[in-house]
């Protein structure tokens, strides 16, 4: 058996699978304490933001550090409205999918293909050029996601309608038609909107940090997101949402819960409860607590009756009070509500991941944005055990 903390301890590096307790960057654009639950953006607690905020107003937050103030803000949106349209050649590039394609695997080939209208215009180097770059992205984003879906059901693309808020254009061109009028529901506005904030940055989760490494090439920044959305897809990380709502629908109802907790308990049982658990919160991921929040208002004002929050609820309580979550500190986290909320809203289920990254895309450029201003851009290239063959003689095949 290799040692390798042995070996580690004698040479200019450690070992640290998963980057457990590696601090990648200097970073200041979001803070989490995962003992207490605390998440704050530049210094604002994440319940104050998604209660009180817009989502435009907290990725200008997160962009450049401040809050703005109502002309910043005027200013700020009105240089989005100008960019929620995509070329005409890239409505096209959606037809070379299939019509079944999983929503995440058309938007990491769309947001991947911005770079090929925008490479020959953009100087990474020239800050005005960064600074579009992040407005564009977080302009065209909701523009995309609709596509995505409309394309998977065979409908028309909508185009975006400016007048709106930034919530209420995606639900615009998630569920009109050209057929008839579409009224924003404001409830849903509200959930939507909410429901970005909470998922718009999260220091070095896996997405962002696979951002940041990609970007630290110097590589396209349209391309830097596609890798970040790639890395978001899976099911230990964004791709949580949609795998916790199959989860809770497969319980179905709460008699059968101990059934599944023992699952999610079992070595050999791969079987993990989706939603519950996190690397950095070994307390109660605060923005869970919001979510759980809203589910409860919006089901409420909508008057939906569903089984799902009462297992939710009823699952957790159980898990919070069996020993095997807590001597591991295993909480509900972003993913564990979030499903019920976008249900209640209408989203498919199989959009729910590119929902996280549509609201994660500002998180991301903020990221990659710092990179620069910092002038931190240094090549991420980490080191490696290497326990494969010593040297070997090469002899000729006919050997
Ligand atoms: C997100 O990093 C971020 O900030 C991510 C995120 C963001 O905003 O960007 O917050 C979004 O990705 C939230 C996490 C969504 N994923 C899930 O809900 C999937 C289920 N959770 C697990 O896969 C897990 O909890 C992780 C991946 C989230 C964290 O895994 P770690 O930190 O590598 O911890 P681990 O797998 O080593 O678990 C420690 C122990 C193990 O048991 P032992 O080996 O010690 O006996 O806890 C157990 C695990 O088996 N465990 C679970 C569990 N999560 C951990 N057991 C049952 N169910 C779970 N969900």
């Amino acid at each position: 058996a290799i040692d390798v903390q042995e070996l580690s301890k004698n040479h200019l590096f450690t070992f640290d699978p998963g980057l457990m307790s590696t601090a990648m960057c200097r970073s200041e654009i979001t803070y989490i304490d995962g003992d207490k639950g605390i998440l704050l953006h530049r210094g604002y607690p994440i319940h104050d933001l998604a209660m009180n905020a817009d989502y435009l107003e907290v990725a200008y937050l997160l962009l450049y550090g401040e809050r703005p103030d109502q002309k910043d803000y005027n200013e700020f949106t009105q240089v989005i409205r100008q960019h929620t349209l995509v070329h005409e050649q890239l409505s096209r590039f959606f037809h070379g999918f299939r019509r079944d394609s999983h929503p995440m695997a058309v938007m990491c080939g769309v947001s991947g293909a911005l770079a090929a209208f925008y490479h020959n215009v953009l100087d990474v180097s020239d800050e005005e050029h960064r600074n579009l770059t992040a407005l564009r992205l977080l302009a065209k984003m909701p523009t995309l996601a609709a596509m995505c879906y409309k394309y998977s059901i065979g409908h028309p693309f909508m185009f975006p309608q400016n007048h709106l808020s930034y919530a209420g254009n995606f639900l615009y061109m998630m569920f009109a038609t050209p057929c008839e009028p579409y009224q924003v529901n404001p409830v849903l506005e509200k959930a939507m909107n909410r429901i970005f904030i909470l998922h718009a940055d999260h220091e070095q989760n896996a997405s962002t940090s696979t951002v940041r490494t990609a970007a630290s090439s110097g590589s396209n920044p349209f391309a830097c997101i596609a890798a970040g959305i790639a890395s978001l897809w899976g099911p230990t990380h964004g791709g949580a949402n949609e795998a916790c709502i199959k989860m809770l629908e497969e319980i179905g109802s709460v008699d059968r819960i101990p059934e599944f907790i023992e699952k999610a308990k079992d070595k050999n049982d791969p079987f993990r409860l989706m939603g519950f658990g996190h690397r950095v919160y070994k307390n109660y991921d605060p923005r869970a607590k919001v979510m759980r929040e809203t589910c409860h208002e919006v089901l409420q004002e909508l008057g939906i009756k569903t089984q799902l929050l009462k297992v939710a609820m009823e699952l957790e309580r159980i898990a919070l009070t069996d020993e095997y979550f807590i001597e591991r500190n295993l909480y509900p986290n972003v993913d564990f509500y979030s499903g019920i909320i976008l249900k209640a809203i209408g989203i498919p289920v199989s959009m729910f991941t590119v929902i996280f990254a549509l609201a994660r895309t500002v998180g991301w450029i903020a990221h990659w944005k710092e990179m620069y201003d910092f002038g931190t851009l240094k090549i991420v290239r980490p080191r490696q055990v290497y326990t494969g063959h010593t040297q070997r003689e090469f002899n000729q095949l006919a050997e």
